[in-house]
């Protein structure tokens, strides 16, 4: 096994809490943390020796540091980091509700930001582990339906493209991955065919240990090699 610690950041619910099964399944030591304690206390009751639970809103940055210091010492070393949290509010195709883009900003940037700073760093200084970011395959194109999440996650597919270059020299693995429709809480708003979360979950593990980007299916890496390459004059006339 190439890791033996983890923390998952956005642990308590559909991927994220996944992840966390299957990583504690295979013997690994997880740190999970969201703000939902009730639920992470069920990971802490189903697998008592290997997860533990650390409650937190990634809007607090500034609890950042101390809580990875914190989460660091008590796993007795640190070799996988996943930024997992997101938020998707509804947004209807006439709203411009800066709270909720506010509030996407906030989840799914700069709280990836400021935790993934923490694990590059420990990383970069101990030249070694494995820095995963849960994108989207949303975040390939400017769509009308959710223009900052799209954005958001177009950041972090950049952001973490920035910092495997940046590691990649230090013996560092920076893997991004942009699933496609994941039937969670999320997306329980969203009527199209979705895998499972522990589907999704599975697929995203194995691709933990892969510099890159990955998608979830070779449906979606094809059709978004070309949706990527639409002419902007054709794509803002089709409705995806
Ligand atoms: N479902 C999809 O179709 C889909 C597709 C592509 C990408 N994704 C991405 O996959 C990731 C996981 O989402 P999911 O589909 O599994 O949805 P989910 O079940 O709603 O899980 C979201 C996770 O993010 C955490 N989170 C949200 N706000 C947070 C905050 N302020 N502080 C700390 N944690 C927070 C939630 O924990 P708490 O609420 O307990 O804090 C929860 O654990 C997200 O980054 C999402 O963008 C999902």
């Amino acid at each position: 096994m190439k890791y033996q610690t983890a923390i998952v950041i956005g642990a308590s619910s559909g991927i994220g809490r996944e992840i966390v099964r299957i990583l504690a399944a295979k013997g690994v030591k997880v740190a999970a943390v969201a703000r939902r304690k009730a639920l992470l206390d069920e990971l802490v009751t189903e697998f008592p020796s290997l997860v533990q639970a650390y409650e937190h809103d990634v809007v607090q940055t500034h609890d950042v540091p101390g809580l990875f210091l914190e989460i660091t010492k008590n796993l007795g070393g640190l070799d996988l980091f996943v930024y997992n949290s997101g938020v998707m509010p509804e947004v209807a195709a006439t709203e411009y509700s800066f709270d909720k883009d506010l509030h996407m900003v906030n989840v799914n940037i700069l709280g990836a930001i400021a935790w993934c700073n923490q694990a590059a760093e420990r990383f970069q200084n101990t030249k070694h582990g494995y820095l995963v970011g849960i994108g989207s395959v949303a975040g390939d194109r400017g769509r009308m339906l959710q223009p900052v999440y799209n954005a958001s996650k177009s950041f972090l597919h950049t952001y973490l493209e920035a910092l495997r270059n940046r590691l990649s020299r230090h013996g560092v693995v920076v893997s991004t991955i942009k699933p496609g429709p994941v039937d969670t809480e999320l997306a329980a708003h969203m009527s199209m065919k979705k895998m499972s979360a522990h589907h999704a979950a599975e697929i995203c593990v194995s691709k933990f240990t892969k510099n890159g980007e990955h998608y979830l299916a070779f449906f979606h890496r094809f059709a978004f090699y070309i949706i990527k390459r639409i002419p902007s004059p054709i794509f803002r006339k089709l409705k995806i």
